[in-house]
C-alpha cells in the first residue's frame, strides 16, 4: 500500500469503529444527537490515524489501539465544539457544516462537549487490560487538561505572556501539540516504543500543525477549509502569522520539519510518519 492508501485504510478502520460505538449510545436524544453530529462529521481523523499507524510501526495490534484512538478523537471533537462557542472563537462553520451551537444551541453544545470528554475516558477505561493502559490514559488526561489543551486555550484567550514567540510557542504546544503527541506517545507506552522520541516528534508535528492552520487561516478560503478564514486577525489572536508574518512562518515550518525528521531517525520503520510530516507541511503550497 502507498501512503494515501494506508492513510485511507487507517481512516476507514477508525470510522467503522467510532460509528459502531456511537450508534450504540443511548440516552437523552438531543444530547446523543449533538454528540454524534460532531463526532461523526467527517474530520480528517489525524490523531486516530497517527495512533493506529504508530501502533503498527511498533508491531502492536491496531485493534488494541482503537479504544485509545477513540478517546483522543472524542477529546479533540469536544475541544472544537467548545472552541467554536460564541464566548470563545464564535464560529458558525466547522467541517463545512454549521457548528454545534448553531444547530443544538449553546447549552447543548456545552453539554455535548462535556459528554464527549467524559465518554473518552469511560470508553477507553472499559478496554484496559494492563497497567500500560492506565499509564497511557494518565498521559492523555495530562495532555487534555489544564497542563495541556485546556491550558493552551486559556493562553489563546488570555495571552498573559505578551504577544511574542514565547507566547506563541507556549500556547501552540499546549493547545495543539499535546493532543498530537498523545497518540504517538500512547502507542509508545502500549507497545514499548521510544516514548521520548515519539513525544518529541509529536510536539514538533503539533507546532507545525498549528502554524499551518494559522497560515491557512490567513491565505486559504472557507470552501477549501470548511471553516471561516481570517478569524485570527479578526479576533486579534497571537498566531504564527501575527508573530512572524506569512513568509517567515513558512521558513519556521521548514526548520521545524528538519528537527522533526531528526527525531524520526530514532524510530525504526517510521516511513509513514515521515511522509505524513512532509505532506502536512505541503498543505501550504
Ligand atoms: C483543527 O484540528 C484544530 C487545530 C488543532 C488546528 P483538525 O485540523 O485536526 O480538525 P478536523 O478534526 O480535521 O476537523
Ligand atoms: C484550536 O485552534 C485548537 C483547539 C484546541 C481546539 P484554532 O482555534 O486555531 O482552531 P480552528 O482554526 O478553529 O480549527
Ligand atoms: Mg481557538
Ligand atoms: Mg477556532
Ligand atoms: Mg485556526
Amino acid at each position: 500500500m502507498n501512503f494515501q492508501e494506508k492513510y485511507g485504510f487507517y481512516q476507514s478502520v477508525f470510522e467503522e469503529y467510532i460509528t459502531e460505538v456511537f450508534n450504540k449510545l443511548d440516552g437523552h436524544s438531543k444530547l446523543i444527537d449533538a454528540m454524534k453530529y460532531s463526532a461523526l462529521s467527517g474530520g480528517k481523523r489525524v490523531r486516530p490515524v497517527l495512533m493506529l499507524a504508530t501502533s503498527e510501526i511498533l508491531g502492536g495490534d491496531i485493534k488494541k489501539a482503537l479504544p485509545y484512538a477513540l478517546a483522543i478523537e472524542c477529546i479533540h471533537t469536544y475541544s472544537l465544539i467548545h472552541d467554536d462557542l460564541p464566548s470563545m472563537d464564535n464560529d458558525d462553520l466547522r467541517r463545512g457544516k454549521p457548528t454545534s451551537h448553531k444547530v443544538y444551541g449553546e447549552d447543548f453544545a456545552i453539554l455535548a462537549g462535556d459528554a464527549l470528554l467524559t465518554f473518552a475516558f469511560e470508553h477507553a477505561l472499559g478496554a484496559i487490560t494492563c497497567q500500560k493502559g492506565v499509564r497511557a490514559l494518565k498521559y492523555l488526561s495530562e495532555c487534555a487538561g489544564f497542563s495541556g489543551m485546556v491550558g493552551g486555550q486559556a493562553y489563546d484567550l488570555n495571552p498573559i505572556l505578551g504577544g511574542g514567540e514565547s507566547q506563541l510557542l507556549t500556547t501552540d504546544i499546549l493547545k495543539t501539540s499535546k493532543l498530537i503527541s498523545a497518540p504517538l506517545k500512547m502507542a509508545g507506552i502500549l507497545f514499548d516504543g521510544d516514548e521520548n522520541a515519539l513525544e518529541k516528534f509529536g510536539e514538533l508535528l503539533g507546532i507545525i500543525y498549528q502554524f499551518v492552520d494559522d497560515l491557512l487561516d490567513a491565505t486559504s478560503d472557507e470552501k477549501t477549509l470548511g471553516k471561516a478564514v481570517k478569524k485570527d486577525s479578526d479576533l486579534g489572536k497571537v498566531s504564527a502569522v501575527s508573530v512572524y508574518g506569512i513568509e517567515k512562518t513558512r521558513e519556521k515550518i521548514k526548520e521545524l520539519e528538519v528537527s522533526a525528521l531528526k527525531c524520526l531517525k530514532k524510530i525504526d520503520n517510521s516511513e509513514f510518519l515521515k511522509i505524513y510530516l512532509e505532506n502536512s507541511t505541503k498543505r501550504l503550497y
